[in-house]
């Protein structure tokens, strides 16, 4: 019996991905999230704004799980907020929720991962456009406008992609022969993610949904379904790869921008990201 973790299997293409892991053979799925997943799913609570509530979810999962190893962990879950607001811990919702909440939740799943265990963490080809790291400020700017929600995006989704660079560095991960990836779906108008935009965008998405399938932009149906194969060990990356990317509707392996494959900027991040939740930054853990 496989079992698999994931946040974000309640909308989107994680949705589909979720139905189509609960329909494998000898699979137990254990789903993090606000609301219950579909029929069949187990569910728990977890509001990834809130890291008491990452840790409640953490607690409720190993008590779940008992002696049992997590085979395959799945952190997909992800917000795009066009405007400014703060968690309850004082954090800019669009870093905490998309990077923060999965740290913690890493750090603590971490010694329940199995040997040879797959983890795959959802990013965006959006992180391209970042090009200086900076964790502190991300974590208490003050974003006014679209454009500066987008930037905020980009950058939790460049923090994603670092910190699986940083897990296929840790020690743990060597130890335990993790398998890493960072997907990326590319753009996919069908899903929910884009819910959150200003009103006079909404017809500019409609019209791309309607152009979506003539130029061959991901759909949730297809996003869903790599994803499923990545977390069921279906697909795994090539030697040397981390980054996973659909791109007109085909699975390639390309290198990510300059500074997601930093090891200097995986480091800084991992250290930063666990200060900022109340972790050991753990020096051991992180290759030297
Ligand atoms: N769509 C794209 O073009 C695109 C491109 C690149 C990367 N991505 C990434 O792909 C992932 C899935 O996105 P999607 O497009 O499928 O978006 P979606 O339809 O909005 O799904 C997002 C998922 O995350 C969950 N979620 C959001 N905030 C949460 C919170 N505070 N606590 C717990 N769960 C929360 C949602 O739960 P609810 O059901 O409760 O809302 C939902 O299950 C995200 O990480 C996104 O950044 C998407």
């Amino acid at each position: 019996m496989k079992t698999i973790v994931m946040t974000g299997g309640t909308s989107g293409f994680g949705a589909v991905a979720a139905l189509q892991i609960l329909a494998a053979a000898d699979t137990r799925l254990l789903l993090g999230a606000r609301r219950p997943g579909a029929e069949g799913i187990e569910t728990l609570p977890l509001d990834r704004a809130s890291l008491a509530s990452v840790r409640l979810f953490a607690d409720a999962l190993l008590t779940k799980l008992g002696d049992t190893a997590i085979d395959s962990l799945v952190l997909n879950a992800g917000v795009q907020l066009p405007t400014d607001s703060r968690t309850e811990d004082g954090f800019e919702t669009t870093f905490a929720t998309n990077q923060l909440a999965h740290y913690l939740l890493l750090r603590i799943l971490l010694p329940k991962l199995a040997h040879g265990a797959t983890v795959v963490i959802t990013t965006s080809d959006t992180h391209v456009a970042i090009k200086k790291l900076d964790p502190e400020g991300w974590a208490h700017q003050q974003h006014h406008g679209f454009l500066a929600g987008m930037r905020a995006y980009a950058s939790s989704k460049l923090c994603n992609l670092l910190t699986a660079r940083a897990l296929t560095m840790s020690e743990t991960g060597k130890r335990l022969g993790l398998v890493v990836t960072a997907y990326t779906p590319g753009f996919t108008p069908d899903t929910t993610l884009f819910r959150h935009w200003p009103r006079f965008l909404q017809p500019l998405q409609a019209v791309v949904k309607l152009v979506a399938p003539v130029v061959r932009l991901s759909s949730a149906k297809q996003a869903g379904g790599t994803l499923a194969d990545l977390a069921l060990g279906r697909t795994t990356p090539p030697a040397g790869r981390i980054y996973a990317a659909l791109a007109k509707r085909r699975l390639t392996w390309p290198d990510p921008s300059e500074l997601a494959r930093s090891d200097a900027a995986a480091k800084e991040l991992w250290r930063a990201s666990a200060r900022m939740v109340g972790v050991s930054e753990d020096p051991a853990n992180i290759a030297a």
